[in-house]
């Protein structure tokens, strides 16, 4: 058994034990005889929608991010749904977003009825590029079709977005920015975790997140209270707050008591595994050393390493390599946005170069708090041969 990572996070792997991508058996292991306990707890109240659970890790999540308000919703989609719908961005208006991210964050924009401007990004940090952003920005208002209302900037693989560049830039247009942080929970910048770096966050609950549910689920931040009132009514159908009136569109966005049993069990194990995952990623950066290219976190920037991603040429084949050394390994994504068929008609004139590259050639290694340093050493090794 290991005296390293995994020990730290109180549950004993075998170094020899196959190295798995992601790990929610050894951590439902660790977190077991609590999670019984809580959701026994919901059985005995027996409120399984808006039971005691849901204020409590609302509350939780709220002090964790240092923000007046948390809110938890059903899933990181429907988190950037009612964000959206919360600011009545909808038909006319311009919504940028990063062109390398999962396609939730495209999608989101579509079901509020707005039109997605794609951005390309930075080819290091794979985050939204703010140059390329306020060029899209004086284009969509050259062409005068379409107003610039928001921007959702996506904290890949866990590595915050440029905020400071992102606020100011948004501020000068008088628009809104939208933390898309469902990658991201447990990082920061600047000294401030992620749920406060912007004017809203939006993050998921998917199992294989920082913070999982088992299940879906996803949560939500502001500062700003009137803009927490109306999430809150646009969670629960749009309804007031005596939930006996609709007034305006909303959605069935409640996460339920269970999931957020869940969570408040993940929670209480939270900042140990954070600890563990910025372990992985370091060791990992110090053991590829220059062979090949990782994520670059900029100074003051504080990933949360929900992914651990490295750059390569010819991927397919190294891949393989790793493969037949034991080394799980996944690729997110294989496409741009605007590459992908239900998007296309918005890909701007030329593409997005810094995307499309990316596409080719990223590639995900296993990333989890539950690697003993010895499968460190052996990921590490295997990367090495392969490239
Ligand atoms: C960047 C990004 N945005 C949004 C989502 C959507 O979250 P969910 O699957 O909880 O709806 C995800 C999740 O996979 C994501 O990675």
């Amino acid at each position: 058994m290991s005296t390293n990572s995994a020990k730290a996070a109180a549950v004993a792997v075998a170094d020899d034990a196959p190295i798995l991508f992601f790990d929610l058996k050894s951590q439902a292991k660790r977190l077991r005889a609590d999670i019984e306990q809580r959701l026994m707890r919901v059985l005995d109240h027996g409120a399984y929608i808006g039971g005691p659970e849901v204020a409590e890790v609302e509350a939780k999540l709220a002090s964790y991010s240092g923000v007046k308000h948390g809110l938890a919703v059903a899933s990181g989609t429907d988190a950037l749904v009612i964000a959206l719908m919360g600011e009545e961005v909808g038909p006319g208006d311009a919504v940028f977003i990063p062109g390398f991210t999962y396609n939730a964050t495209c999608n989101a924009v579509l079901l509020a009825g707005a039109t997605p401007v794609f951005v390309d990004v930075d080819p290091h940090t794979c985050n939204i590029d703010a140059k390329h952003l306020e060029a899209q920005i004086e284009a969509t208002l050259r062409e005068g079709k379409l107003k610039p209302r928001m921007v959702v900037a996506v904290d890949l693989y866990g590595l915050p977005a440029d905020y400071t560049a992102l606020n100011k830039l948004a501020a000068k247009h008088g628009m809104l920015v939208l933390a898309d942080a469902a990658q991201s929970f447990g990082g920061g910048q600047d000294g401030r975790a992620v749920g406060i770096l912007t004017d809203m966050t939006a993050t998921s609950f998917y199992p294989s997140k920082t913070v999982g549910a088992y299940g879906d689920g996803g949560a939500m931040f502001t500062d700003d209270t009137a803009r927490f009132e109306r999430w809150a009514s646009i969670r629960w159908h749009g309804t007031d707050a005596a939930k006996r009136e609709s007034i305006r569109v909303g959605i069935n966005g409640r996460l339920d008591s269970m999931q957020c049993a869940v969570v408040l069990s993940k929670l209480s194990i939270f900042d140990d595994e954070m600890k563990v995952r910025r372990h992985v990623a370091k060791r990992y950066r110090e053991g590829l050393g220059n062979s090949v290219e990782v994520q670059h976190v900029p100074r003051g920037t504080e990933s949360a390493w929900g992914l651990f991603t490295i750059q390569v040429d010819n991927r397919e084949a190294v891949q393989k390599r790793l493969a037949d050394a034991g080394v799980p390994s996944s690729i997110y994504y294989f496409k741009g946005l605007h590459q992908h068929q239900a998007f296309s008609r918005f890909a701007p004139k030329g593409g997005l170069p810094v995307c499309e590259r990316l596409a080719q050639r990223v590639l995900s290694l296993p990333m989890h708090p539950y690697l003993t340093d010895p499968q460190l050493d052996r990921v590490i090794a295997a990367v090495k041969a392969a490239v």
